[in-house]
C-alpha cells in the first residue's frame, strides 16, 4: 500500500547499493518457468514441490509454474546463456515476486517477495563468509535488531550417505511420527526435519546429529567458516537440525531468523548448492547463495518505526479558476520536469478546503493564484511550516518559483 512503500524502496535501494559494494549485478529471470525446473532442483519431496506451487498446463502439455523460489531459474538462465565462460566467479542477485500455495496469515503469503543473491564458481568457506556477511551486513544496515544466525553442515555427497543410513534405522524407530513423515523417512528422510508437527519435532530431539558424520573435507570447511564469521564479529549458533526446505544444498546451510514476528520467525535463508548446476544440465560449478523475504523485513521496519512516510510535497498550487489554471499548467509542467513535486485540485474547491488540502499533503509552499492575482500581476507564496507569505511575480513563476530550490 502507498502508506508502506517508503520502507519497500529503502530495503530495495539498501540491497542495491550494498550487493553492489560487494560485486554483484542485477539479474532479472521470468516468473514462469517450466515445472520440471524445480521438480529437479528443489526436489520432488519437499513441501514446495509437492503441495505449494501454482502449475499451469498449457496445450502442448508442457507444465509451466509461477516461480516458488529464484534460485532454479537464475541457475537456469546462468546455463542457458553461460555466463561462466566470461568470469570465474559470476556474483548476481534479483528482487522480485515468488509463489507458493500456502494459508495466508501473517508474514506468510501466497505471493512475497525475495531478495536474492547467488554466488557461482567458488567451493571454499571464504566466499560462505563473504555471502552470509553480506546478508547479515543488510539487516545490520537497515536497523533490525535481535537477529539470530544459525548455521549447519549438511556435509556432501561423500559423508551424508552415512548419516543418512543411521538416521533411516532411527526414523524406523520412532513411534509417532506423520503420516506425511512416515513417507518422508522412506523416500527423502531429511524432509522430516522440515515437518512442524509437535510429535514429530518431538520424536526428532534424540535424533544423531549430522555434524557427527562430516568427512575431514566437509569439517574443516564448517570450521574455516567459523572462524570468519568470528573474525566478522558475527554471532552464530549452530543447529544441527537447520536442514532448510530445499534438496539442493550440500555443506553450509544457514538461516536469520528474528524472535518478533512470532511463528514466521525466519527472515533469511540459504546455502550452498554445489551439485545443482551439474543437475539442471549445466557445468560442474559450485554455488551458494541466499534469499531474504521482503514482507517479513517490511513488517519488522515497520514495528520499529523506521517508516518515514509518503515524502513532503514540494509546491501545491492553490488555483482559482480557469485562467489560473491555464496560466500554472505550463509551469507545472516545467516545475516537476526540474524534479519538484507539484500538486494542484484539480476540481473547483474553495480557497479554504485548497488550503486543507496542501495541509494534508505536507506541501512546503503554496502559492495562492486566482482572478485577482493574475489581473494585479502579483502572487502570493506561502511558505507552510510558518504562514510566513511573499509576493511573487505572476509573469516570471517558473523561475521564481523553481529559484526557490535552488541551493
Ligand atoms: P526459503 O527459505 O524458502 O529459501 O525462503 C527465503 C526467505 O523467503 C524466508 O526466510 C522468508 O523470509 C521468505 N519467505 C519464504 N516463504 C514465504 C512466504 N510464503 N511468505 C513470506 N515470506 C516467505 C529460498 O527460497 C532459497 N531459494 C534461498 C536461497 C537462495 N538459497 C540459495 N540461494
Amino acid at each position: 500500500m502507498p502508506s508502506e512503500i517508503a520502507v519497500w524502496q529503502i530495503v530495495e535501494a539498501t540491497a542495491r547499493k550494498l550487493f553492489e559494494s560487494y560485486g554483484f549485478n542485477e539479474i532479472k529471470p521470468p516468473l514462469l518457468e517450466k515445472r520440471e525446473l524445480f521438480a529437479r532442483g528443489i526436489g520432488q519431496e519437499t513441501d514446495i514441490v509437492s503441495r505449494e506451487m501454482y502449475c499451469i498446463e498449457e496445450a502442448s502439455g508442457d507444465v509451466i509454474t509461477l516461480r516458488p523460489e529464484a534460485t532454479a531459474g537464475v541457475v537456469r538462465a546462468y546455463i542457458q546463456h553461460q555466463l561462466y565462460i566470461h568470469n570465474s566467479v559470476q556474483k548476481l542477485f534479483t528482487i522480485g515476486p515468488m509463489f507458493r500455495r500456502e494459508r495466508p496469515q501473517k508474514g506468510r503469503y501466497r505471493q512475497f517477495h525475495q531478495i536474492n543473491a547467488e554466488m557461482f564458481g567458488d567451493s571454499g568457506p571464504r566466499s560462505d563468509a563473504d555471502i552470509i556477511s553480506m546478508a547479515f551486513q543488510l539487516l545490520e544496515i537497515l536497523g533490525l535488531e535481535n537477529l539470530s544466525l544459525k548455521i549447519n553442515s549438511l556435509g556432501c555427497h561423500a559423508c551424508r550417505p552415512m548419516f543418512m543410513d543411521k538416521f533411516s534405522v532411527f526414523l524406523a524407530n520412532c513411534k509417532n511420527l506423520c503420516t506425511d513423515c512416515i513417507r518422508r523417512s522412506q523416500k527423502n528422510p531429511l524432509r522430516v526435519f522440515d515437518c512442524k508437527v509437535s510429535g514429530c519435532k518431538d520424536a526428532l530431539l534424540n535424533a544423531p546429529s549430522i555434524l557427527d558424520f562430516l568427512c575431514d573435507e566437509c569439517k574443516a570447511h564448517f570450521e574455516e567458516l567459523r572462524e570468519y564469521l568470528d573474525l566478522l564479529s558475527i554471532p552464530y549458533h549452530i543447529d544441527a537440525t537447520l536442514v532448510r526446505g530445499l534438496d539442493y544444498y550440500i555443506r553450509t546451510a544457514f538461516e536469520i531468523q528474528t524472535d518478533q514476528l512470532g511463528a514466521q520467525n525466519a527472515v533469511a535463508g540459504g546455502g550452498r548448492y554445489d551439485g545443482l548446476m551439474r543437475i539442471l544440465g549445466g557445468p560442474d560449478h559450485p554455488a551458494i547463495g541466499f534469499a531474504i523475504g521482503m514482507e517479513r523485513i517490511v513488517a519488522l521496519m515497520e514495528q520499529m518505526g523506521k517508516n518515514p512516510g509518503a515524502p513532503p510535497l514540494d509546491l501545491f498550487i492553490a488555483c482559482l479558476g480557469k485562467e489560473a489554471f491555464k496560466k500554472v499548467l505550463p509551469v507545472m509542467k516545467e516545475l516537476r520536469y526540474k524534479g519538484l513535486s507539484t500538486e494542484i485540485d484539480y476540481g473547483n474547491k474553495s480557497l479554504k478546503s485548497q488550503m486543507k488540502l496542501a495541509d494534508r499533503l505536507k506541501a512546503r509552499y503554496t502559492l495562492i493564484l486566482g482572478d485577482t492575482e493574475l489581473n494585479s500581476g502579483i502572487a502570493l507564496l506561502r511558505f507552510m511550516p510558518t504562514g510566513e507569505q511573499k509576493e511573487i511575480s505572476v509573469k516570471n513563476l517558473t523561475e521564481s518559483l523553481g529559484d526557490l530550490w535552488k541551493c
